[in-house]
């Protein structure tokens, strides 16, 4: 062997390091794994029981009418069931209320991804004159009045109401929140029997002809990107003139140029300002999928049949993220038997607490 091969020789198992890594993280399913948890804020089981009475707590909204739970409601698999979601009276949101559950695990929260963790994102809803519309000073005298609040602060968090612990207590409770024993998870574990015949030839699709697995991988079912699939506008956002108010306020509030005229969401755009980023949106988690129609981040699709139709077309006129498909009935219906089956972990049971 000559010494000028040397250094090609070299890159040889550097390449295959590349390969196999590579290889290993984008489009592998894995099994359930517990949370990741943030040192700051450890999960104590007096912490989580405060979150949960904080999560169901209608103070938390500044007339007293909503909690967490009204568009996150445990009965709807932490969903409200609305395309675009429920809102503070007479006002209305603009975009689907996606489940809690699992959200643990996503590196980006809310469909743009514009906050990356549950302490920064539960004070937003709060404070949100759209949603909850709260004010932080007065939320927390509020619950400085209430003796149970008090003590069980001082008892967590060794202190007293603060909006940060607010927000720490309620994430710990989200953390809760997640899919276990759904068969995918049995299968990924080597239970053969797991899954039925037609999930089976479904999750060939996910992987293989569907290409799904490119983006919807690793625990959540989610690569934790952005991708622009041009899923249509819901109708609302140019017909409904509270949703409207909402599209230009939450663009206003990002410092969109041209709120004014706005006839879309902008997606992961409103947040970066990147042109690559316009009608992005987060790959959102496909565990427990069979439970949280409506679908997208504007619930514009009522059915997982809607979605595939999408898919299968290769999304929205212009996207350049996905591909026609050409997936036959059956395989669409094998697919659909995978989504509906498999992710679908067991029942979270919530004992619904007594709120002081
Ligand atoms: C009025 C309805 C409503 C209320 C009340 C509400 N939410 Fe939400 N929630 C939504 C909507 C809609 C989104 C998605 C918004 C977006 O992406 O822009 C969302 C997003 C989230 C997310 C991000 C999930 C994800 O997958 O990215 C979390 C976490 C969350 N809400 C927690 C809470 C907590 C905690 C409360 C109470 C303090 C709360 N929500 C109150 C409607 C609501
Ligand atoms: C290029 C990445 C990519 C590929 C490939 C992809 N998806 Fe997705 N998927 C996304 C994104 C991004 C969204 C969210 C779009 C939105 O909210 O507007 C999404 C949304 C969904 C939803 C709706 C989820 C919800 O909670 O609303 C389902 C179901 C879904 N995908 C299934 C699939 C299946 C099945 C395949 C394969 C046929 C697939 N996806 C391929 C990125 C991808």
């Amino acid at each position: 062997m000559s010494k000028n091969n040397k250094p090609v020789l070299l890159l040889i198992p550097l390449v295959c390091i590349a390969f196999f890594s590579l290889n290993v993280y984008a489009g592998h399913l894995e099994p359930f794994r517990s949370v990741p948890v943030p040192k700051h804020n450890p999960q104590t089981p007096e912490k989580i029981e405060l979150g949960k009475k904080l999560f169901f707590d209608r103070r938390l909204s500044g007339d007293g009418t909503m909690s967490c739970a009204t568009c996150h409601n445990p009965e709807q698999a932490f969903t409200d069931g609305q395309d675009i979601s429920l809102s503070y009276p007479t006002t209305m949101n603009w975009r689907n209320a996606p489940t809690l559950i699992n959200t643990a695990f996503q590196k980006f929260l809310f469909h743009d991804g514009r906050v990356k963790s549950l302490e920064d994102q539960a004070l937003f809803p709060l404070m949100s004159a759209f949603e909850m519309n709260q004010n932080l000073d007065f939320v927390e005298e509020e619950l400085r009045v209430v003796p149970e609040y008090v003590e069980a602060f001082k008892k967590v968090f060794g202190g007293d109401v603060t909006r940060e612990r607010i927000a720490m207590a309620i994430a710990a409770f989200e953390r809760t929140l997640v899919s276990v024993n759904s068969p995918l998870d049995k299968h990924l574990k080597g239970d053969k029997s797991a899954l039925s015949e037609d999930a089976k030839k479904g999750l060939e699709i996910f992987e293989g002809k569907g290409k799904c697995a490119d983006c919807h991988y690793g625990v959540n079912l989610s690569d934790n990107r952005f991708h622009a699939l041009n899923v249509p506008e819901n109708p609302a956002l140019l017909n409904e003139p509270r949703v409207i108010a909402t599209m230009r306020f939450t663009a206003k509030v990002y410092h969109y140029e041209d709120y004014k005229n706005l006839r879309e969401d902008p997606g992961r755009y409103l947040i970066t300002k990147n042109k690559k980023d316009r009608k992005a949106f987060r790959t959102p988690s496909l565990r427990e999928i069979s439970k949280t129609a409506p679908y997208m981040h504007n619930g514009v699709f009522k059915t997982l049949d809607e979605v595939l139709d999408f898919l299968n077309k290769g999304g929205g006129p212009g996207n350049k993220a996905l591909k026609p498909l050409g997936l036959t009935g059956e395989e669409k219906r094998y697919l659909k038997a995978f989504l509906t089956e498999a992710p679908a972990g067991e029942d979270i049971a919530i004992k619904y607490p007594e709120v002081p």
